[in-house]
């Protein structure tokens, strides 16, 4: 573990996703704790994480996590389901601030919406392979059936802008298919880039199933982290927006920040240095 700093509430919260899908956290966070400085970083160089291993994610994570940690963050958010997934353990370890991730509120989330003890879960291979909402949701209550359903494509229409397209649809009808035939009745967003879709999958889903929004409740969680360490930044204070990318980011950032409503700052393109350097 790095040696212990004293964090304290005017340092900023350290938010970063693979690429531009965690600014629907990002969004997330501005509403609930519009006091606090946020600066993200998106690994756009080395998206996507989602069909990757566990060791090459644990890598880059504990990669970005480290140098904003090293440059005065106060808390780390990883907006991403595929790291939260299979590298928060890591970064818990190694960081010496508290790290939430995305996992651990969606399925709060889920448990409180569901009535019929079925949650389904959608997310990219990586986040359903690892098992990791599965495992979590039924250590929090185990008589909780869970179906999931990776599904790679939705990621890839997410950032080609059809949020509302009759491809989009064919595809959800698809995978969705065997969730619609269960009886779940909340079904999580596993992945930063779905609440882009929530209109579309809530549609090829039915009226009998919640969506869980993952992004939502991540963000009450780290306003209780906060006031817990003492470290929630001072009330009247109006917190700033600071966006960085590891490479130059596509039309989908355009996309993205006005469906979310982001206000649109200078964003920056960094390099994130290997470990070790
Ligand atoms: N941000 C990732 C997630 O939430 C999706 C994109 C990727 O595969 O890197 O799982």
């Amino acid at each position: 573990m790095m040696p212990a700093k004293s964090a304290s509430p005017d340092q900023p919260i350290a938010v970063f996703d693979s690429g531009i899908g965690g600014l629907t956290v990002v969004s997330a966070l501005r509403r609930e704790l519009p006091g606090e400085d946020i600066v993200y970083l998106g690994d756009t160089a080395r998206v996507p994480y989602g069909g990757k291993s566990r060791t090459t994610i644990e890598r880059y994570s504990e990669e970005i996590a480290s140098m904003l940690v090293a440059e005065g963050a106060k808390m780390v958010v990883v907006a991403c389901n595929t790291a939260s997934a299979l590298a928060l353990s890591r970064l818990r370890n190694v960081l010496p601030v508290p790290v939430e991730g995305v996992i651990g509120p969606g399925v709060e989330a889920a448990l409180a919406a569901t009535r019929s003890g079925h949650v389904a879960v959608i997310g990219t291979k990586a986040t359903v392979g690892s098992g990791a909402y599965a495992g979590a949701l039924q250590a929090a209550r185990s008589d909780i059936r869970v179906t999931s359903m990776a599904c790679p494509l939705l990621v890839p229409l997410v950032e080609e802008g059809l949020f509302d397209d009759p491809v989009t649809d064919a595809v959800l009808e698809r995978y969705l298919a065997e969730i619609r035939a269960g009886d779940a009745d909340a079904l999580v967003l596993g992945c930063t880039h779905y609440p882009l879709l929530s209109r579309a999958i809530a549609r090829v889903a039915g009226p009998g199933i919640s969506l869980v929004d993952s992004a939502a409740n991540c963000a009450r969680v780290v306003a209780r982290h906060l006031d817990e360490a003492g470290l929630r930044a001072p009330a009247g204070k109006t917190g700033s927006l600071d966006i960085s990318f590891t490479d130059a980011p596509d039309d989908f950032l355009s996309v993205v920040r006005s469906a979310l409503g982001l206000e649109a700052g200078k964003v920056r393109v960094r390099p994130v240095p290997p470990l070790g350097q």
